[in-house]
C-alpha cells in the first residue's frame, strides 16, 4: 500500500470510530427517524375471487387465509378493505361455465361484473380493479383463444383476442369498475381496450397495463385458486421470458405508447430489478405483483416454524417499495394494513 494511501486510511479510522454507522440504529426512535421507505395501506391492493353461489367461503388450500367467496360474502371483504384504508381491490372472477372463448368474461351478467355491480352500490368510495384476460374464462384455461392443429400443436391467436378483451373491458367498466387491468400479455391490447372505452363512452376509465408479466413457476397457486392453468402446453408465447431486462422495458414503453395510465411488474420479489428499472426510466404510477407462489412460500415457510410470517412478510413488502413500486398487489394487504394501523 502507497504511504499516502495508508495515511488516508489511518485519518479515516481516527476521526470516524467503529460505531460509525451504528450510531443511528441504536433505538427504534433512531431508526424510524432515517428510514427511507415507508409502508402504507393505500399503497396496498388485496386481489379477491369471486364464484357464483350464495354463503360460500372457501379457502384456496395453497393460500391460506385467501378464499374463493361469493358476491355476499365479497362484500364483507370489500368493507374490511375499505375500513382499513387499502388502496383498492383487485378482482378475478370464478365463472359458471367455461367455453372456448371464455364468454363470461364479456357478459354483463358475468360474476366479476355483478360483483363490481355489488362493490359500487355497498361500498362506492372502495377502488376496484378488474382484472381483464380470458384464462379463467376458457375451457383450456390459455389467456386467449386458440387454433389447434390436426398435429396437436397450438396457437393463441393474438388479434381474435384483442377484440374479446376490449369487450371484456368494456363490460366491466359498465358495471363500475374504477380501473381495468389487463393480464393477457397480447400485443396491441392496450390500444384496443382504450379505444373500445373511448367508443363505451368510458374515456375516464384508466387503464393499469400488466406491462411486463414474466412466464412464472410462482403463479402456480393462482391457477389452483381460479382454477386456471392451462390445459395443454403452458404461456412461454405469451408471458415474457424470466431473463430479459431490456424486453420488459421495451414492454412498457409499448403499452405507454398505446394509453396505459399505469403501469406493472410482475412477478415482484424475483423481479426487483426489473421494478427498479421501470422506476428510473418511465414516470408513470408503477405497480408490482406480489404473486400467489411469494404468499404461499412465505406461508409454508412460517407453518414450518422456519421463518417469522409476520417479519417476512413487512420485510418483503418494503424490499419492493424500495425497488420503486408505488403500488404493491398483495395477499398480504389486509394484514399487512392491520399490522401498520
Ligand atoms: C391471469 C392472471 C394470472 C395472475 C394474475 N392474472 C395467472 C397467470 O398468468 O397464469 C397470477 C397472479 C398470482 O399468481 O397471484 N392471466
Amino acid at each position: 500500500m502507497s504511504r499516502a494511501k495508508s495515511a488516508i486510511l489511518y485519518t479515516v479510522r481516527m476521526s470516524f470510530p467503529i460505531s460509525r454507522m451504528r450510531r443511528l440504529r441504536r433505538t427504534e426512535s433512531l431508526r424510524a427517524l432515517v428510514r427511507e421507505t415507508h409502508l402504507a395501506p393505500e399503497n396496498l391492493i388485496l386481489p379477491l375471487f369471486v364464484c357464483p353461489g350464495e354463503g360460500v367461503r372457501r379457502e384456496v388450500t395453497s393460500m391460506p387465509g385467501v378464499f374463493n367467496t361469493s358476491i355476499d360474502e365479497l362484500l364483507k371483504d370489500a368493507r374490511e378493505a375499505h375500513s382499513l384504508g387499502l388502496g383498492g381491490v383487485m378482482l378475478f372472477g370464478i365463472p359458471s361455465a367455461k367455453d372456448e372463448r371464455g364468454s363470461e368474461a364479456c357478459s354483463e351478467q358475468g360474476i366479476v361484473q355483478q360483483a363490481l355491480r355489488a362493490i359500487k352500490r355497498e361500498v362506492p368510495q372502495l377502488v376496484t380493479i378488474a382484472d381483464v384476460c380470458l384464462c379463467e374464462y376458457t375451457s383450456h384455461g390459455h389467456c386467449g383463444v386458440v387454433e389447434k392443429s390436426a398435429s396437436g400443436e397450438f396457437e393463441v391467436k393474438n388479434d381474435e383476442t384483442l377484440e374479446l378483451l376490449a369487450r371484456s373491458a368494456v363490460t366491466f367498466g359498465e358495471a363500475g369498475a374504477d380501473i381495468v387491468a389487463p393480464s393477457d400479455m397480447m400485443d396491441g391490447r392496450v390500444a384496443a381496450i382504450r379505444d373500445a372505452l373511448d367508443d363505451a363512452g368510458l374515456e375516464s376509465t384508466p387503464i393499469l397495463s400488466y406491462a411486463a408479466k414474466f412466464a412464472s413457476a410462482f403463479y402456480g397457486p393462482f391457477r389452483d385458486a381460479a382454477g386456471s392453468a392451462p390445459q395443454f402446453g403452458d404461456r412461454r408465447s405469451y408471458q415474457m421470458d424470466g431473463a430479459n431486462l431490456r424486453e420488459a422495458l421495451r414492454e412498457i414503453e409499448l403499452d405507454i405508447e398505446e394509453g396505459a395510465d399505469m403501469i406493472m411488474v410482475k412477478p415482484a420479489m424475483p423481479y426487483l430489478d426489473v421494478i427498479a428499472a421501470a422506476r428510473a426510466t418511465f414516470e408513470l404510477p408503477l405497480a408490482a405483483y406480489q404473486v400467489s407462489g411469494e404468499y404461499a412460500m412465505i406461508h409454508a415457510a412460517a407453518r414450518n416454524g422456519w421463518i417469522d410470517l409476520e417479519r417476512a412478510m413487512m420485510e418483503s413488502l418494503v424490499s419492493i417499495r424500495r425497488a420503486g413500486a408505488s403500488m404493491i398487489l398483495t395477499y398480504f394487504a389486509r394484514d399487512a394494513a392491520r399490522k401498520l394501523g
